[in-house]
């Protein structure tokens, strides 16, 4: 698919639909949608004043006019009430005319670019959300497909339509980091979706391999005799059990200024999760492929930013490994030390992220980095919590807690803020080790999080528990069902923020 941005009179344009947007109880037209009405003779009067299009949120109606000037078909699409109005429904409503074109078997569409918005959403950004809208909702995972009737029928080109030809340079600017951060949302998509057999720790390393040398991101994956002579016992402590020998990855992106510490993402990789010897039950265990979807978020960010250009260090690691139940596999009662020497009492062996996290935070440590951002689907804890809508924050450094909470905010990756309180760390005392690695169900997000702050060498970290927000069940308009993606476009916002791009 391609996103084009056009400018000039309506006259000229020639596409299957016109997209147009409005808001709820607006009823005088203004601009393109009254110059297009003259031609249909008042139709989107009518549909408006007979109450067939009001122009709530989520509303599509398609009509057949007689002359549209060169269009086949008019998209009218609701915007919701002004005063309720962000910019995700902008995104939202790209998506829905993409689904409604998909659904029609077109392959083209114009999108009228909406001229009503309130002056604080510019352009550029404007044209970034219409492109992730797109993109991420023409996005769909038909590799293994072999006879989908749906596969045939391609959506090719979406065009962003603007009068004014003054806009075309923001407009086509926010078209290329919308092209950039859907193209990263869409590989971390496609990563989680690949099964668990496809996507084994060995593979995920190949693949990052692949894309890092491709844009010019220093790569290492570190084997399993490097991960021992490190000692990194947390995460060789969950591989135990696989056959699929564990990775550690890290990807190096050095283009701010040589003495400048870097930032650090750290990303949970667990390629499938059973639980280990404290097995899952069966049901949804699938859904545990989705188990890497950090290290998929946190990758494919990196490989936008370096792709932009921008000017910044920037760290990834990613512990990368099975969790799985044989008679080599860790066991409860047992106990590990990881890469900074604390020891840890493993009391449940389905607790595997904070255990392959507490050894990449530890060796985030050596980068004396300005910030450390995890993410993981690191518990069931935030779904009772949160559900599907927002993901947990927590860290120990209120600057950048805000950071992520605005990167978050204009991305509509939405986060919440948990509370990280010491009192907390009662509850993962453990009577032989330094911590367990289970505190039980009460607030279980939050000591998750005190358990992975051990880890944490004094520098100013972000975690984000994510679990939750991995898979979409439902679909959404630009979040089809499967992996999300989830976290790559906030990073990617959270170094451009940080940069000043
Ligand atoms: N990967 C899971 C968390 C998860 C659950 C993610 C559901 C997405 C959907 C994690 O490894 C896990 O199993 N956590 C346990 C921790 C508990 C044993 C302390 C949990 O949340 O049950
Ligand atoms: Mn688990
Ligand atoms: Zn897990």
């Amino acid at each position: 698919m391609e996103v084009r941005v056009i400018s000039g009179r309506i006259e000229g344009l020639k596409d299957q639909a016109l997209a147009l947007t409005f808001f709820e109880e607006e009823a005088p037209l203004k601009g393109l949608a009254k110059e297009i009405d003259i031609p249909l003779a008042g139709a989107i009067s009518k549909l408006r004043k007979q109450g067939d299009f009001t122009g709530k949120s989520g509303q599509v109606v398609v009509f057949y006019p007689v002359q549209a000037f060169q269009f086949e078909r008019i998209f009218l699409i609701g915007l919701g009430k002004r005063d309720k109005f962000e910019l995700d429904y902008i995104r939202q409503s790209a998506g829905r005319a993409v689904l409604k074109a998909k659904e029609l078997r077109l392959p083209s569409l114009t999108f009228a670019y909406p001229d009503n918005l309130s002056a604080k959403y510019q352009p550029v950004d404007i044209s970034q959300a219409l492109t992730e809208g797109a993109f991420l909702g023409n996005y769909n995972f038909d590799l293994y497909k072999t006879a989908d009737p749906d596969k045939k029928v391609e959506f090719k080109s979406f065009t962003v339509y603007s009068p004014d030809a003054k806009r075309r340079v923001p407009l086509e600017k926010g078209k290329e980091w919308g092209e950039l951060t859907s193209w990263a949302s869409s590989i971390a998509r496609d990563w989680i979706n690949l099964p668990g057999n496809a996507l084994t720790p060995n593979k995920l390393a190949e693949e990052a391999k692949k894309l890092a040398l491709k844009y010019e991101v220093k790569f290492q994956a570190l084997t399993p005799t490097e991960i021992s002579k490190l000692k990194m016992g947390g995460l060789l402590g969950v591989s135990r059990g696989s056959s699929e020998p564990c990775r550690f990855l890290i990807l190096e992106y050095m283009r701010g200024r040589a003495k400048d510490a870097p930032i650090v993402f750290v990303g949970k990789g667990v390629t499938f999760d059973s639980g280990g010897i404290s097995i899952k039950p069966a049901e949804k265990m699938e859904e545990m492929k989705a188990d890497m979807s950090g290290a998929a978020a946190a990758i494919a960010a990196t490989l936008a930013v370096a792709r932009m250009r921008l000017p910044v260090n920037l760290v990834t690691l990613v512990p990368a490994t099975e969790n799985l139940p044989s008679g080599s596999s860790l066991k409860p009662g047992d106990l590990l030390t990881a890469l900074n020497g604390k020891t840890i009492e493993v009391i449940n062996t389905d607790a595997e992220g904070r255990l392959i996290l507490a050894d990449a935070l530890a060796y985030a440590g050596r980068y004396k980095p300005k910030a450390v951002i995890d993410l993981a689907t690191l518990t069931g804890s935030c779904i009772v919590a949160l559900g599907h809508n927002r993901a947990g924050l927590l860290g120990n450094d209120r600057g950048l807690l805000d950071r992520v909470k605005k990167a978050a905010e204009a991305t509509a990756e939405k986060v919440w803020e948990l509370p990280l309180d010491d009192e907390y760390k009662e509850q993962i005392k453990s009577n032989i080790a330094d911590v367990k690695n289970s505190g039980g169900r009460p607030a279980g997000t939050i000591t998750a999080a005190k358990f992975l702050e051990m880890f944490v060498d004094n520098y100013s970290w972000a975690h984000l528990d994510i679990a939750g927000m991995d898979l979409e069940f439902n679909g959404k308009p630009y979040i089809p069902k499967g992996g999300t993606g989830f976290g790559t476009r906030l990073l990617i916002q959270l170094i451009r923020d940080w940069v000043g791009r």
